[in-house]
C-alpha cells in the first residue's frame, strides 16, 4: 500500500507505531582508481575541473574505510569502473531494504547523464548478493538512491527527498514496491542537492540537520518525528559536508574533520566523534555518507 506524507497534519503515524528495521551492518565502497572532476553537476564541483590530487584522494579513501571498520561496519569493495568518475559515491545508484528477512533493493535512476551508466555497474554488483533487484517503471524519471532515500534508523520509514536530483513520484512507487510510508521532504538550497547534505539520523531519536536546506513544512515535519534535532551552522554545512557524516550504529558519528562546532554539540549529546579527511571529495560534492553504502 502506498503511503505518503509531506506535512505533520498528514502524518498518521508515530515512531513507536511503526515497525521495527535492523540497522545495517554493511557497507559497500568504490574504489576511487577512476574518481576524478570532469565535469560540473552541482554547485561545489565548480570551478574544481581536474583539480584532483589523486594520490591524496587515495589515501583519505583507504582512512575512511578503516574508520568504517574501526565503527564496526563489514566493508566490501567494488572496483570503479573508468569513464565513471563519480562511482566513488555509491549511495547515489540503489537503495536497499531489509525487514529482518529478506533484502530488496530499488535501482536508481541518475538525473545527470554522465552518471547514468553508473547504476549498470552497482546492479551488477547486487546481482551476486542475495537480494531481490526491483526496478521503478518508466513514469518515474529520476531516482538517486540513499542520497536522497534515508531510513529512519531502527523503524521501516523512509525519508525522501525531491528538488533537485529525485522527482516526488519516485516515492509513491516506493512506498509501494517496499510497502513502507515514506516522509517526503522538499529541497530549496541548490547547495544541499542531495538529502544526504543537509540530513544526517543518528539514532531513532536524534537527526543532524542543515534547516536552511529545506522548506518550512518539512522542517516541521522532521521536528515532529525526532525528538532530538541538531542543528547546523551555514560554514559547516556547506563547506565542510558536515551534514553528510553518517552514524550506523546509534554511537559513532564518521564526520569531514573540522566540524568543530556540531562536534561539541555530538559530544554533549553523548556520541562518539570520528573525524575523517575527505577533502579532495568535497570538492566533488560529496564526503563520508555518500562514499558507501549501508546495506544488511
Ligand atoms: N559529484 C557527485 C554528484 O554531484 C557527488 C555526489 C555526492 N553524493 C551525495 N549523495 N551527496 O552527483
Amino acid at each position: 500500500m502506498r503511503n505518503l506524507f509531506s506535512e505533520q497534519s498528514e502524518q498518521n503515524v508515530t515512531i513507536n507505531q511503526l515497525k521495527e528495521m535492523p540497522l545495517p551492518g554493511k557497507v559497500l565502497m568504490v574504489t576511487p582508481d577512476h574518481f576524478d572532476i570532469l565535469y560540473e553537476i552541482n554547485p561545489h564541483m565548480a570551478g574544481n575541473i581536474g583539480t584532483v590530487d589523486k594520490e591524496r584522494a587515495q589515501k583519505q579513501w583507504e582512512q575512511l574505510a578503516e574508520g568504517f571498520t574501526a565503527a564496526g561496519l563489514e566493508v566490501t569493495t567494488l572496483q570503479g569502473t573508468e569513464g565513471f568518475p563519480d562511482m566513488v559515491f555509491c549511495a547515489n545508484q540503489s537503495l536497499p531494504c531489509y525487514d529482518g528477512e529478506s533484502c530488496k533493493v530499488i535501482m536508481g535512476k541518475m538525473h545527470a547523464e554522465q552518471r547514468r551508466g553508473e547504476v549498470a555497474q552497482i546492479e551488477g554488483w547486487w546481482n551476486s548478493q542475495d537480494c531481490e533487484v526491483l526496478h521503478l517503471s518508466d513514469a518515474v524519471v529520476t531516482f538517486e538512491g540513499m542520497g536522497d532515500a534515508i531510513w529512519h534508523p531502527g523503524r521501516r520509514l523512509l525519508w525522501g527527498a525531491y528538488g533537485y536530483r529525485t522527482s516526488r513520484e519516485a516515492y509513491a512507487e516506493i512506498s509501494g514496491l517496499l510497502d513502507v510510508p515514506v516522509a517526503l521532504l522538499e529541497l530549496t538550497d541548490p547547495r544541499f542537492y542531495h538529502l544526504d547534505t543537509c540530513f544526517c539520523t543518528l539514532n531513532e531519536k536524534s537527526v543532524m540537520i542543515y534547516p536552511g536546506a529545506f522548506s518550512e513544512r518539512s522542517l516541521e515535519l522532521i521536528d515532529s518525528l525526532f525528538e532530538q534535532v541538531i542543528r547546523l551552522n551555514e560554514h559547516e554545512a556547506a563547506d565542510l559536508f558536515a551534514g553528510n557524516a553518517t552514524c550506523p550504529d546509534g554511537k559513532h558519528v564518521l564526520i569531514q574533520q573540522g566540524c568543530d562546532v556540531v562536534n561539541e554539540q555530538l559530544r554533549d549529546a553523548g556520541f562518539e566523534v570520528m573525524e575523517l579527511d575527505t577533502s579532495e571529495f568535497l570538492k566533488s560534492g560529496g564526503s563520508v555518507f555518500c562514499m558507501k553504502l549501508l546495506y544488511w
